[in-house]
């Protein structure tokens, strides 16, 4: 690789991973991502802000080699998650006078998972400054965007906003701005859908906060820089909102097609309705799609057969990530096929506790549909639709 410019004294010298297929053991990534960092040649001080995943720190050194970098006075830790951070160690190791500038709760989490020693921190407060001679850095506290001691790092001079992983997508380019728009943003819905949604309060505050900044450019530490920051300003001013679309979602698994016939039914009748309806059958659905899916989503119909005296566990799992993720969907229903018996309905009920909607109808099916049943379903789709047209 190579350092990539962002003007006449910052360079992004991180990581294009196009190989990574999973984050935290849990969150697909289709497109790979990357691990941005920027380096700042200030007039007396060089800062680096945010490091690489560790295992890949070997690219962050060629790219600091090939920048001509001979010290580092600052490494600007936004965020504590080793993706940023753990190459932090090394940088320490290699620049022995460079000192670690951040918070003091990020401070606690370096010292906790990186064994970063005290006397190598240098700790800002909210709003702070740092001066690198001709250029400031300046220094907001952002919680939750997407761990608590999150912050985010604006460079006065050029009006540069370096976010970290807020305003980011996992997305492996070689381009460093965006360039196409649709996918980029398409990229960071899903970004934002697995890694920020549950923080929708939180993150509502934050851009509010950022906004008393003169911003020209986000930069963030996954996938592509914005030039045109209200781009993606805007798509998450819209995600947070209140507002949901008119669309159903269907998360099912069928083992012997009787739940099959059920969501089919379903999706034909909100068709016919003229009604977005994505039904997910959830062994073959990457998660990914169900939590992007969830940002706007008005309603959701849980379809699960019976297995083990219970729910089927895809779709326990899907209802438990999607209580997790807190979407701000309004409506929620459960149908169940069954041979003889069981708490199915119950169990996934007991999972939503975090979501503000309104259950509103639940189906115990004997077996495949029968006309009786289908006349049940058709009951459920009016109740869905009538409540969609009064949102
Ligand atoms: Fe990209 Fe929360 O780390």
């Amino acid at each position: 690789m190579a350092k990539r410019p962002l003007n006449n004294r910052v360079f992004e010298v991180g990581v294009i991973d196009w190989d990574r297929q999973i984050f935290d053991e849990l969150i697909p990534l289709p497109n790979g991502t990357s691990y941005n960092s920027y380096l700042i040649f200030g007039g007396e001080k060089i800062a680096l802000v945010d490091t690489v995943d560790p295992a890949k720190r070997d690219i962050l050194f060629s790219n600091l080699e090939d920048a001509g970098v001979t010290k580092i006075d600052y490494v600007i830790s936004n965020h504590a998650e080793q993706d940023h951070s753990g190459s932090i160690p090394f940088v320490l190791e290699k620049f022995p006078e460079a000192k670690v500038v951040t918070n003091e709760k990020c401070k606690g989490f370096l010292k906790d998972l990186l064994l970063i020693p005290d006397e190598k921190f240098l700790v800002v407060s909210d709003g702070e400054e740092l001066s690198l001679g001709d250029v400031k850095l300046k220094f907001l506290l952002t919680p939750w965007v997407h761990w608590p001691e999150t912050m985010v790092t604006y460079l006065v001079e050029d009006k540069i906003l370096f976010s970290c992983d807020f305003f980011g997508s996992h997305r492996a380019a070689s381009h460093l701005f965006v360039e196409d728009k649709y996918k980029v943003i398409e990229e960071a819905k899903r970004y934002y859908a697995e890694i920020m949604m549950p923080f929708r309060a939180q993150i509502r505050k934050n851009i509010e906060k950022i906004s008393s900044l003169e911003i020209d450019m986000i930069a963030p530490s996954h996938g592509p820089v914005y030039p045109d920051p209200e781009l993606i300003i805007e798509a998450y001013k819209d995600w947070i909102s209140d507002r949901v679309k008119k669309k159903v979602l269907i998360p099912y698994v069928s083992m012997h097609g009787s739940t099959e016939a059920i969501v089919n039914f379903l999706v034909d009748k909100f068709i016919e309705a003229g009604i977005e309806v994505i039904p997910l059958n959830l062994p073959k659905t990457d998660i990914g799609v169900l939590a992007m899916e969830l940002v706007d989503a008005s309603t959701v119909i849980f379809a699960a057969p019976y297995v083990l005296a219970g729910a089927h566990p895809a779709v326990v799992y899907a209802a438990y990530l999607t209580n997790a993720l807190r979407p701000k969907t309004k409506f929620i229903s459960i149908v169940s096929s069954y041979g003889w018996g069981g708490k199915g309905i119950d169990q996934i009920k007991g999972l939503l506790p975090n979501l503000k909607a309104e259950i509103v109808d639940t189906l115990m099916i004997k077996g495949h549909p029968k006309d009786e049943d289908f006349k049940g379903l058709d009951e459920l789709v009016k109740k869905i639709l009538d409540k969609n047209n009064n949102l």
